[in-house]
């Protein structure tokens, strides 16, 4: 819906901009223009002025500015459309109306009446809970010691005996076909309909609007389910709307705190915490991810810290990750949850609490270090491996090296060493550039990883040769053709070889000298293994390195294995090995 030029401008000088301001900053008059605290950004002393004569506001200290409707906007996260509307409202203009079709007239229709149902219910519940049935849930809220401002401020209510609803909401005109897609009653065949929430402390849930969506009750002691929760309805999705985000949405504190549930949100919102908001009932997902984006770029995490508390808190990294917001853990041991955090230690602490989040990697890395023994070289070796792995998923070069410095340091691995393992790993991440060739790489990973390493090593340094003439300089002098596994590998590295040695590198050629279909098409995938384009020269060199000393150290050990080699000859090997470890090889 698009409204004409003369429209907005008749609706933007009706609205006052100091008025409308006014509304949400606190104002005050310096010499022909007003100013305040800006909304935008968190400062002590005012820099955000706004212009009456000119109708603009614009901050000092930010650089924020604009007119009244992107204001809203902004303030509001509207679009400008919606910013629209509330002016015209706000300043009884009138706006054309929408040509709708019939079936989206009945659906508009529906939601309003759904929207409404919603609203009627949470002010039935909101009564009871202060009536006398209400007492019992009033008493459970006093006893996990909401005050009386919280309990108004969250709408929260009570659902008495079954039936009243439903009794209540048939008398205010809503048809039984309207109640059943509200989502607040059940029904059976024997029983017909009933509520489906009864004897249970009441959680409206809204959306950004402060519009009643949906509920969740809770029982007031052991029984099961602990709470019950709306189904989706043609108003509630599940995966877009998150509890609490109408208050937080407007804290900007720099950061959002996510945790998981009614009671945690409201206990935060108590303690001051008003940035916190919860996933109900559900996995965080991408689309809440996406929704929290638009009102901050970090996360802190509070989850339970439980074993499904954690899990849950490693899924949800990733999801706000590929949204764009980084996010940090809050650690509460030795407590379960926000709630009882500041039950037991109060808000300053929560806030210290705050301020220590762990970064998100430090966490993710700490959870995976306990799957395995570091005391064991074993262990160690396959830790190191998954670290590197890990390491590699980061995307910037900088950031990536950094961090593979940082967890060098920390867990006392060589840094080079760590950053030749990360190189290797990077040659196994699938490139966004290389779509095509993600998938031929991975049916061959998959393979792979059947085999051992040593012989993907040797597939990977084939065709890093078969690629670039440079590596073969690099590393004759090094690997030789029996360094290879027997077998099409060891063919494969001394037809190379040879090519490589006459100056004329032709993987195709190479293809055609073996005689079965079978090994054709496995020195073919040899030759299919994508190097990524994005690697930089440096991580190629040390894939190319790491690669280099995987490829000696098998072989060292099947010369060792063999008992017809010499003991000198396994010694000379060996020596050699101990030069290697300190090898930089460069292309
Ligand atoms: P919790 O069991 O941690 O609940 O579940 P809570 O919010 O901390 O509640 P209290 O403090 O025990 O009263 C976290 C969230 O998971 C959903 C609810 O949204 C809850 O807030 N949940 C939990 C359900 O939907 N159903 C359940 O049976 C349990
Ligand atoms: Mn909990």
């Amino acid at each position: 819906m698009y409204y004409p030029d003369e429209i907005i401008e008749e609706i933007r000088s009706k609205n006052d901009i100091a008025d409308v301001i006014g509304n949400y900053v606190q104002l005050k008059k310096k010499g022909s223009n007003l100013f305040g605290l800006c909304p935008f950004h968190s400062e002590k002393s005012p820099s955000f002025s706004v212009a009456p004569t000119k109708q603009i506001f614009h901050c000092f200290g930010c650089g924020v500015s604009g007119n009244v409707i992107t204001f809203l906007m902004k303030y509001e996260n509207l679009s400008f459309q919606e910013a629209i509307q509330m002016l015209a409202e706000r300043s009884g203009v009138k706006l054309p109306e929408a040509e709708y079709s019939e079936e989206a007239k009945r659906k508009k229709l529906e939601r309003q009446r759904l929207f409404e149902i919603q609203k009627e219910a949470a002010a039935f519940y909101f009564r009871t809970l202060r009536s006398s049935e209400g007492e019992v849930g009033m008493r459970y809220f006093r006893e996990r010691r909401l005050t009386k401002e919280t309990m108004q401020s969250f709408g929260l209510g009570f659902s008495g005996k079954s039936g009243h609803v439903i009794a209540y909401l048939k008398s205010k005109g809503y048809t039984e076909k309207e109640l059943m897609k509200s989502g607040l009653v059940n029904y059976d065949e024997k029983r017909g309909m009933y509520d489906k929430f009864w004897n249970r402390v009441m959680f409206p849930i809204m959306d950004v609007q402060n519009r009643v969506i949906a509920f969740g009750g809770r029982v007031m002691g052991d029984g099961k389910p602990k709470y019950l929760n709306s189904p989706e309805t043609a108003i509630f999705e599940k995966s877009k709307n998150l509890y609490g985000l109408n208050v937080a949405r407007r804290s900007r504190k720099g950061y959002m705190i996510a945790c998981e549930g009614y009671m945690d949100v409201i206990s935060l919102h108590q303690a001051g915490f008003t940035e916190a908001v919860a996933s109900l009932g559900t996995a965080f997902t991408p689309e809440h991810a996406r929704i929290l984006k638009r009102y901050t770029d970090e996360v802190r995490l509070t989850y339970d810290s439980d074993e499904a508390g954690i899990k849950a808190a490693l899924r949800a990294i990733p999801i706000l990750k590929s949204a764009g917001i980084s996010s940090r853990i809050i650690h509460m041991e030795p407590y379960k949850d926000p709630d009882e955090f500041i039950k037991n230690l109060g808000a300053e602490e929560f806030q210290k609490r705050i301020d220590k989040a762990e970064n998100s990697f430090y966490f993710e890395i700490s959870v995976k270090e306990k799957a395995y023994d570091l005391a064991d070289p074993e262990g160690r070796t396959r830790f190191e491996e998954s670290l590197a792995a890990r390491l590699a998923e980061i995307e910037g070069e900088l950031e990536r090296d950094n961090y593979t410095d940082a967890m060098a340091n920390k867990y006392m691995i060589k840094a080079d060493a760590l950053k030749r393992a990360v190189a290797l790993a990077l040659l196994n991440k699938p490139s966004a550039s290389a779509s095509e060739n993600i998938r031929i790489n991975r049916t061959l990973r998959s393979d792979e990883r059947k085999e051992d390493g040593e012989v993907m090593a040797e597939k990977y340094i084939l065709n890093f040769i078969a690629e670039e003439a440079d590596v073969y300089k690099a590393v004759k002098d090094i690997v030789t053709v029996d360094d290879f596994s027997e077998g099409i590998n060891r063919k494969t590295a001394e037809l190379l070889f040879e090519q490589a040695e006459s100056g004329n590198i032709m993987p195709a050629a190479i293809i055609s000298r073996f005689d079965e279909a079978g090994e054709q098409t496995k020195v073919a995938e040899i030759f299919s293994t994508v190097i990524p384009e994005s690697l930089s020269r440096q991580d190629k060199s040390r894939a190319l390195t790491e690669l280099v000393i995987r490829i000696k150290k098998a072989s060292l050990k099947r010369i060792a294995a063999n008992a017809e080699n010499s003991v000198d000859r396994v010694i000379r090997e060996k020596q050699a090995m101990e030069k290697l470890a300190r090898i930089q090889i460069e292309i």
